[in-house]
């Protein structure tokens, strides 16, 4: 007869933190998010690499593309880019974010000189730019010609037919600073000719980028932006255990800075081959993460075995998978993060090797990833949660008056990733293990993590902890109750007005 675990499957809602004592000291600006993202001795000093916050977004084509990597690092987390695409294009969206450069923007709002001011307003109107640069044919990189603000123009007291020529500033009466200048020189520049916008050009006069004062406040705004030692912004890649040895290689040769195998079952021989190889070839400067798992036994091969640099746990458990009702394997995300953290502190008492986990996916609220780092995760993938924000690849749509974003699993036939599910020996996907579906839109991604980190700095504060390692230490959780749930929910409204009704 099979083996029955003497364990129910948990899952994060089950749960509630237990208050610490909170010191004065416990505020939460006082409070640290960085957390590790690979395996170091504590002895030995602080983690080599780390984020400095714990979210990290999912490898999935309608989740991590260039944009939401930029956007996430600038925050201190990082985008896993996903696999299930070419090695040419996955490099590509790498190399987007390694040469973005904080500051420097490739303008997007270019008008050639003869052009009539109504096209001016019109793409003003567009792209909701006052600035346009005008270039002699119109391109993002010829010969500055001028530049053209909303300040040059009256909308409805100029004539609108008239060139723009008769309107801009010309180049000889800006101030321009030549390719190779650093941000902050340019910062120097705008500051002390007190403009708006520097216009960045090479030696033959041709618009390379624009350094724009507002992004100097952004920038200011960005305190925990992840950088690599060079300053350029982190990103993460996820691969499969196929073409990783190509793949990974390219990787890293794009700056990478972290790697992960992606695949729904990692406690495999093909891991530990596809992880050994892979560290044979490209050596030990960029960690290598491995998964997903969700039982000890699963953590001790990975780490023991295929020597992986942090361990991913999940299986089942994400929004738009459908692979426990299709092949009836998973373990609710708590309890598989619990036998696991407790595995990983057993290992490092053992070894003195700290190896960090990932708890991903079937995050659903704020409250769900707090209790998760509680448990002992040391960061969170999540797929839905960046799927919603402005800055996932996908469009957004509008549906009875609301707006939404596509989102669909890898495993489902539009993503067709057949090298992270493996259900045969061909190359193909047999039966779909995610679904196609749409997602409501959350705004901004600056904004939701902001809200997110918020209220994990203010539980870790309710707790005592003022470090993710603290927290997991000192985190006391319960238990809760059916009844406790109904307690602790809000009234609906209809209860609201029965009471006010009763009391009157
Ligand atoms: P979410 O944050 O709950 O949306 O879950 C995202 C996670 O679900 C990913 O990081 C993957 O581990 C997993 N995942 C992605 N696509 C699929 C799928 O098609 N089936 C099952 N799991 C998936």
């Amino acid at each position: 007869m099979a083996t029955i675990v003497d364990d129910i499957s948990r899952t994060f809602d089950e749960f509630l933190l237990l208050p610490g004592l909170t010191k004065v000291e416990h505020v939460p600006s006082n409070v640290s998010l960085a957390t590790p993202v690979a395996k170091y001795k504590p002895a030995d000093g602080g983690p080599k690499h780390k984020l400095n916050i714990p979210l990290v977004s999912a490898a999935m084509q309608s989740v991590s593309g260039s944009e939401l990597a930029i956007a996430l690092a600038r925050r201190g987390g990082s985008a896993f880019t996903f696999c299930s695409q070419p090695i040419e294009s996955q490099v590509e969206m790498v190399r987007l974010v390694k040469e973005h450069k904080a500051g420097f923007v490739v303008s997007d709002s270019n008008l050639g000189p003869d052009v009539a001011l109504s096209e001016a307003i019109k793409l003003r109107e567009r792209t909701g730019h006052s600035t346009i640069a005008i270039t002699e044919n119109g391109g993002s990189s010829s010969k500055l010609v001028g530049l053209l603000t909303s300040k040059d123009y009256w909308e409805f007291k100029d004539d609108l037919t008239r060139p723009i020529k008769d309107f801009y500033t010309p180049v000889e009466s800006l101030v321009l600073a030549e390719e190779g200048i650093s941000l902050t020189e340019a910062t120097e520049l705008l500051w002390k000719n007190k403009k708006e916008c520097l216009p960045i050009i090479d030696k033959a006069g041709n618009l390379k980028s624009l350094v724009f004062r507002k992004d100097y406040f952004d920038h200011k705004s960005n305190p925990d932006e992840l950088t690599d030692d060079h300053k350029r912004l982190f990103v993460g890649a996820a691969l499969n255990t196929f073409d990783y040895l190509e793949r990974g290689q390219a990787l890293v040769d794009a700056g990478v800075d972290s790697l992960c195998f992606d695949s729904s079952d990692g406690y495999t021989e093909w891991q530990k081959t596809a992880c050994l190889e892979l560290r044979e070839k490209i050596g030990g400067a960029v960690p290598i993460g491995g998964g997903n798992v969700v039982s000890k036994e699963g953590f001790d091969y990975l780490v023991r075995e295929a020597q992986v640099d942090f361990v991913k746990i999940g299986i089942g458990g994400g929004s738009i998978c459908i692979t426990r009702e299709q092949k009836g394997i998973g373990r609710g995300q708590a309890s598989a993060v619990m036998a696991i953290a407790a595995e990983r502190d057993r290992y490092y008492e053992e070894t003195g090797v700290y190896v960090p986990l990932c708890s991903d996916g079937g995050l659903n609220s704020d409250t769900e990833m707090i209790v998760a780092l509680a448990m002992g995760a040391d960061f969170l993938m999540m797929g839905k949660y960046f799927a919603q924000t402005e800055e996932s690849p996908t469009e957004k749509v509008t549906y009875r008056g609301r707006l939404y974003k596509p989102y669909w699993g890898e495993g489902s036939n539009r993503a067709r990733n057949w090298e992270r599910y493996k259900q045969s020996d061909r190359h193909e996907l047999v039966f779909e293990e995610g679904v196609d579906a749409f997602v409501p839109y959350s705004g901004p991604l600056s904004d939701r993590v902001d809200v997110t980190t918020a209220k994990i700095r203010s539980t870790m504060c309710n707790c005592g902890a003022l470090t993710i390692e603290e927290f997991h230490r000192v985190a006391r959780l319960t238990q809760v109750s059916e009844m406790t749930l109904v307690e602790g929910s809000t009234a609906t409204v209809e209860q609201l007005d029965r009471m006010y009704a009763d009391r009157r």
